[in-house]
């Protein structure tokens, strides 16, 4: 495992997959280094390239109005993601890239130790909790893995497309605020 300073070098100079060649920033993550409750989304679209920060257009902005939902924000939260490179054309990162770049996340989980992980939409969920994860049917529900409550809800992006899945996505961030208290994790 590498510490905070190394893990961000590396990924800064990583060009383990094709991504490298067209990003014009790697995106690390953001939010504190001892964050109990982490939210994971798939890859930077065009907006987190350019600044290289995850979540700063617009399903960024509709995820900061959800965290305010329940009292989070970037502030007591780490935000990241499954590939730190854009996808060219925002795609679905290929399975080879996400598997290039799940051990960067994976040190951040291990630095971190969150106590609560929420997948962002199908590509996250599919990664981190289940190869066959159904988004449409197993978002809200929890299980543990390691130790570390996991969870999905929808991607913010989904939830720009599609606004009737809101109120789904709103029992969700009302049962991760249930999970919180429950878990006694600190935001
Ligand atoms: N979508 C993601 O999955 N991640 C981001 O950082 C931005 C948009």
């Amino acid at each position: 495992m590498l510490d905070w300073d190394t893990l961000e070098q590396v990924c800064n100079d990583c060009n383990k997959c094709g991504l490298c060649q067209t990003r014009h920033h790697v995106v690390f993550g953001v939010g504190p280094k001892d964050a109990d409750v982490m939210f994971i989304g798939e890859g930077p679209g065009e907006q987190e390239d350019l600044r290289g920060e995850p979540f700063v257009g617009p399903a960024g902005q509709l995820l900061d109005d959800m965290l305010s939902i329940i009292d989070l924000s970037r502030h007591n939260c780490y935000i990241g993601n499954i590939v730190k490179c854009r996808p060219p054309r925002n795609r679905d990162p290929l399975e080879t890239e996400q598997d290039a770049c799940i051990g960067y996340l994976r040190n951040q989980v291990a630095l971190i130790q969150p106590k609560i992980i929420v997948c962002l939409g199908r590509i996250a969920a599919q990664k981190l909790i289940d190869p066959e994860f159904r988004i449409t049917r197993q978002h809200g529900r929890w299980t543990e893995k390691n130790g570390i409550w996991m969870g999905a809800t929808y991607h913010p992006s989904a939830l720009l497309r599609d606004v009737s899945k809101r109120p789904e996505a709103f029992d969700d961030l009302i049962s991760l605020r249930e999970k919180i208290r429950e878990t006694g994790a600190k935001v």
